[in-house]
């Protein structure tokens, strides 16, 4: 059976005394769920503090994004030997605010995701439409091209404990959620396409649902057959939200 994650992706929200409220409630209320796998993603500056603050609690922890360059002369950047240092096991690649604030196109993607491979760190690859593209129905030959450059880029092996993460980004921050039905076709969809190079690979791959996901809306997306997880914003900066969306994670698998 495929892994179940639930990942929080802060954004750049919080402060030393917020996140630490935040842990707490995670930490008292987090459950160690054969199969289900808890992730925040904090801002980079944070993930230190957040790995002590979570101590032994079944949480891990992953980064927003990484530099594909290894080090050097790059401001402002982090590197996948930084994200080992503080014991980061995830990091969240290609997430549409990335590529529409900050011009990552499906190549530098498909390097980073290249990068977080060789060094040990499972991408979480973020892919979706815009609502003009769900609109002039370019949603399966849009989110497959950003599946395909990744493809192209490391071979379908590249893929093997990789993580997807579908994303619509109408959907996302806006309170408006895809149907169970509209998701699970697109994550079908995905899956079909990986099929297409490795039929094993593509039925091991988690594929998370992101966008408005929240303690009301979750249990319908992830009883979907191709929903294996979710990747969490708002909601996940409530522990009690985050909690219920964990909890109906481990129930889907039941
Ligand atoms: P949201 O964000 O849950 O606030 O819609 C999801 C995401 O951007 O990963």
């Amino acid at each position: 059976m495929r892994k179940t994650i639930v990942a929080g992706n802060w954004k750049m929200n919080g402060t030393s005394e917020s996140i630490r409220d935040l842990l707490a409630g995670l930490t008292a209320g987090a459950k160690d769920s054969a199969g289900v796998i808890t992730l925040v993603c904090p801002p980079a500056v944070y993930i230190s503090q957040v790995k002590q603050w979570l101590g032994s609690a079944p949480i891990s922890v992953g980064a927003q994004n990484v530099c594909e360059q290894p080090k050097g002369a790059f401001t402002g950047e982090n590197s996948l030997a930084m994200l080992q240092d503080l014991g980061c096991e995830y990091v969240i690649l290609g997430h549409s605010e990335r590529r529409s604030l900050f011009g990552e196109t499906d190549l530098l993607v498909a390097e980073k995701f290249a990068a977080a491979k060789e060094a040990g760190i499972v991408p979480v690859l973020c892919v979706g439409e815009t609502l003009g593209q769900r609109e002039a129905g370019q949603t399966i030959e849009v989110v497959g091209a950003q599946v395909a450059a990744v493809i192209d880029r490391v071979g379908i092996n590249g893929l093997s404990d990789a993580v997807i993460a579908y994303e619509p980004v109408w959907a996302i921050g806006t309170g408006l959620t895809a149907t169970p039905e509209q998701a699970q076709e697109v994550h079908a969809a995905i899956r079909k396409q990986l099929a297409q190079n490795d039929e094993v690979i593509a039925e091991q791959l988690s594929i998370l649902y992101g966008g408005s996901m929240n303690a009301g809306n979750a249990a319908e997306l992830l009883a979907q057959t191709d929903i294996d997880g979710g990747l969490i914003g708002g909601a996940s900066l409530k522990a009690d939200e985050f909690l219920t969306i964990c909890a109906a994670a481990a129930d889907s698998r039941k």
